[in-house]
C-alpha cells in the first residue's frame, strides 16, 4: 500500500495547510483530510485541497464509524479541535470535550487499529492560565517579549517548554487538550510496553509492588508516603 496519511481537522488553519505541504512534498502519497467543517470557513479550504490532490472526507472525530469510513492509514495527524479558549463558558462544555477528549481518543483508537504512528496537536494552554498571567513581560514594539533577566524554571525567551508547572487551573480546551495529552502517552505506553516484555508497564510495575510487598511482614506498618500505591 502506498503511504496513506489521515490528517483530522483536515479543512482547519494548520490541518489544511499540513495537508497541502505533505502532498507537495511527497506526491506520490495519499494524503486524506477528514474534518466535520464546524469551523466556520472551513468549507473554503476544500477547492484548494481538491486542487492539489489532497482527498477530503466529511467526518467528525466523535464518531468512530466516521473514522472507520476514513481507512486505515500510516500516519493520523490529530489536528482536529474546538480551539477556543471560552469554549463551553456561560454554554454546555460537551462540544469541546466531546471533541477534544473523547474525539481524540477515538483518533488514537483508530491508529492503535491500524498500527499507525501518531501525531497530536497541543497547545500552550495545558499550562495554567494564572502562572502565565504572571510572568513579566515588556513590550517590544509590536509584541510581548520576556522581561531579560526572568529565570523561572521551564521559561525562556523562546517560550513555555514541558518543565513549566502545570499546577493551576486552565480553560476547558487547555484542560481537554491536557487530558488527552496524557491519554496518548498512556496508551503510547499500554500499546507499546517498551520497558516490560510484552507487559504494559502499568502491570508490569503493579506486579513489582507485589513482589517489594512480600517482604514487609504483618507487623511492619506500611508507611503512609505509600498508601497511594496501595
Ligand atoms: N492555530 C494555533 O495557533 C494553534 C496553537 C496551538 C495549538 N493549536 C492546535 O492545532 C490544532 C489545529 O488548530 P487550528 O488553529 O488549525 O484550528 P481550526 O479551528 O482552524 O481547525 C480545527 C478543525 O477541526 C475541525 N473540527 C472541529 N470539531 C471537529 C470534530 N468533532 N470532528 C472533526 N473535525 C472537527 C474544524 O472544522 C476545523 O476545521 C488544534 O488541535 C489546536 O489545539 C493551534
Amino acid at each position: 500500500m502506498s503511504e496513506r496519511i489521515l490528517i483530522t481537522g483536515g479543512a482547519g488553519f494548520i490541518g489544511s495547510n499540513l495537508a497541502l505541504s505533505l502532498k507537495r512534498d511527497r506526491p506520490s502519497a495519499t494524503v486524506v483530510a477528514f474534518d466535520n467543517l464546524k469551523r466556520r470557513g472551513s468549507e473554503l479550504t476544500l477547492s484548494r485541497l481538491r486542487a492539489s490532490g489532497v482527498e477530503f472526507v466529511h467526518g467528525d472525530v466523535r464518531s468512530i464509524d466516521d473514522l472507520t469510513n476514513a481507512g486505515p492509514a500510516n500516519i493520523v495527524v490529530e489536528a482536529s479541535a474546538e480551539p477556543s479558549v471560552f469554549a463551553g463558558y456561560g454554554s454546555q462544555p460537551n462540544y469541546v470535550i466531546h471533541t477534544n477528549l473523547f474525539g481524540a481518543a477515538n483518533c488514537l483508537e483508530h491508529a492503535r487499529q491500524y498500527g499507525s504512528d501518531f501525531v497530536f496537536l497541543s497547545t500552550s494552554r495545558v499550562y495554567p492560565i494564572n502562572l502565565l498571567r504572571m510572568l513579566p513581560l515588556d513590550k517590544d514594539g509590536s509584541r510581548f517579549v520576556l522581561r531579560s533577566g526572568t529565570h523561572l524554571p521551564g521559561v525562556s525567551a523562546t517560550g513555555i517548554s514541558e518543565s513549566f508547572s502545570l499546577t493551576g487551573h486552565r480553560s476547558l480546551y487547555g484542560a481537554t487538550k491536557l487530558a488527552a495529552e496524557l491519554l496518548a502517552l498512556t496508551k503510547m505506553n499500554v500499546n507499546n510496553a517498551a520497558f516490560s516484555d510484552g507487559t504494559p508497564i502499568t502491570l508490569a510495575f503493579s506486579r513489582m509492588v507485589s513482589e517489594v510487598l512480600k517482604q514487609v511482614g504483618p507487623e511492619m506498618p506500611v508507611r503512609s508516603e505509600y498508601s497511594f500505591y496501595m
